[in-house]
């Protein structure tokens, strides 16, 4: 049985029974709507909040079990700040939080979308409704038998009261799009690698098809024609086939360059034979999180039917010991003709990159390309899980994913690029090596990536603390959290529509 949330609008006179939830500021003053509500049980809010300690904070719930002469099962009280002063990305964590409150047995809800401040705008609404599909996810599709413990009953069904409901269920079915493109990627991420290698990753982008977008997918032999020495080489101890994919996304004016969107898809990395130690091995099953936000996120454009150009291409490859894989030492020319020499072959990603880029660059002549990548385990040495590392050749883009950041929750810190860092990854037999020394390796991963962008407007996400064994929150409680989807189709919605 698969999972269901079933999110409906409905006005605020609808009746309410079973389980119902209310919202009140920090001032515990409810709608309209709610205190006509509660009214038959007197001052019951103010008692069950003092006698809980809730005071409304953001975020906080107040759970009141057979509240007398209502006629409900459980008042869920949602706590929403400071009156006036929720922000977008508080409503939508308000949503996900609520779906962490509600007790495994009720499988229904009716939710007031209004505090004393008035009815939640249609817009507001469907914030909040976002929060309930965001958080909603799991990924059990290989667990044969369910324990009791888990979060939730797999069936939902939750009714929102709105002022307008037919605006706010318009205002919900964009958010809809970039929920399903989220999902997309969490499941691209949690995936198992013996299910999702290169070539059933590729099959599996291919469904955008049927949203409309133009989907190609290149084998080894046309990579070879292409001169991708560079990706090429990484997939080589594999026995399954690399893969490029192009999707294309043509939303927007005809002939106005698109932006780009790359992704490392690494559908394994074993580090090859600069071999990783066994211990947690089994995470870079995750290695591909940034061909996976890639694929997300062009699920959500041509989903909501984004008023853009876009083309996201990623390198699906799998890096595998073998007698045939690449050694340390190698020396590989890049489709750009650059040469590398490969001090460690556990430096995969930024070889896929290498000929993405310069792909990318060359065919597509792109607006921008943002590039999003588990690179480097030293990205998450320098800021943990909290933020993405954001590398730029380009003050503007770098800015605009930073406001994008903190717009969405996904949120990316500036790291810098310069011709000292660059220096450390010259060679003494090639034109790079893959690798700097011991310090600042996700700084020298960037420099390696910018030799291969030339002029064009660039940014790098490194998401290896933020792609994947994902830090549970409101809005996320799997390995994979989909990150990077609602941060890019935030920056596309916001600055290159219409
Ligand atoms: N995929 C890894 C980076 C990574 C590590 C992602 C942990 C997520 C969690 C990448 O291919 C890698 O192995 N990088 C090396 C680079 C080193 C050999 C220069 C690393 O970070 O150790
Ligand atoms: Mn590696
Ligand atoms: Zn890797």
């Amino acid at each position: 049985m698969p999972d269901t949330l079933k999110i409906t609008f409905a006005p605020l006179s609808s009746p309410v029974s079973g389980l119902a939830v209310i919202l009140v500021g920090s001032d515990l003053r409810p709608g309209p709507t709610a205190s006509a509500l509660l009214a038959p049980a007197g001052d019951l809010l103010n008692r069950a909040a003092a006698a809980d300690g809730f005071k409304g904070k953001a975020g906080s719930f107040l759970d009141i079990v057979a509240p007398d002469k209502l006629g409900l099962d459980r008042l869920i009280v949602a706590g929403c700040g400071k009156p006036g002063e929720a922000s977008e990305l508080d409503r939508v964590k308000l949503g996900g939080g609520l779906i962490g409150r509600l007790p495994d047995a009720a499988g229904e809800a009716t939710v007031v979308l209004e505090t004393g401040e008035g009815a939640l705008s249609a817009e507001e609404a469907a914030d909040f409704a976002l929060g309930l599909r965001l958080r909603f996810y799991a990924f059990d599709r290989y667990k044969t038998k369910r324990k009791d413990n888990e979060e939730g009953p797999r069936k939902r069904q939750i009714t929102l009261l709105t002022a307008d409901e037919k605006a706010a269920r318009k205002a919900f079915r964009a958010r809809e799009a970039v929920a399903d493109g989220v999902d997309v990627a969490r499941d691209l991420v949690n995936e198992p690698p013996n299910v999702l290698h290169p070539q059933e990753f590729a099959r599996r982008a291919g469904a955008l098809a049927d949203l409309g977008v133009e989907v190609e997918v290149l084998g080894e032999k046309e990579m070879k024609k292409l001169g991708m020495g560079a990706l090429l080489a990484v997939g080589q101890g594999s026995a399954r086939d690399s893969q490029l994919v192009v999707m294309q996304w043509e939303g927007g004016k005809d002939g106005e360059a698109p932006l780009a969107f790359i992704g490392k898809g690494v559908c394994f990395d074993t580090g090859g034979i600069s071999l990783k130690p066994g211990e947690g091995m089994q995470d870079m099953k995750g290695d591909m999180g940034g061909a996976a936000a890639v694929v997300g996120l062009m699920h959500a454009l041509a989903a909501r039917k984004a008023k853009v150009n876009a083309v996201g291409l990623i390198g699906l490859v799998e890096n595998m010991p073998d007698g045939s894989a690449y050694r340390p030492g190698d020396i590989l020319t890049s489709m750009s003709g650059q040469t590398i020499e490969i001090i460690n072959t556990d430096a995969e990603g930024r070889l896929v990159l290498a000929d993405l880029l310069w792909y990318a660059k060359d065919r597509f002549k792109p607006k921008f390309m943002i590039n999003l990548a588990t690179l480097t385990g030293a990205i998450m040495v320098a800021l943990g899980q909290e933020h993405a590392g954001l590398f730029s050749n380009d003050d503007a883009l770098a800015t605009a994913l930073g406001r994008a950041g903190l717009e969405t929750g996904e949120k990316v810190w500036r790291m810098p690029l310069t011709a000292e860092y660059d220096k450390l990854i010259d060679s003494q037999f090639a034109d790079m090596k893959n690798t700097g020394g011991r310090q600042a390796g996700a700084i020298t991963a960037a420099q390696f990536l910018q030799r291969f962008v030339d002029t064009t407007p660039w940014a790098h996400l490194d998401v290896a603390g933020t792609a994947m064994n994902s830090v549970k929150s409101d809005l996320n409680r799997s390995w994979g959290g989909g990150w990077g989807v609602r941060l890019l189709d935030r920056l596309v919605r916001d600055r290159h529509e219409g």
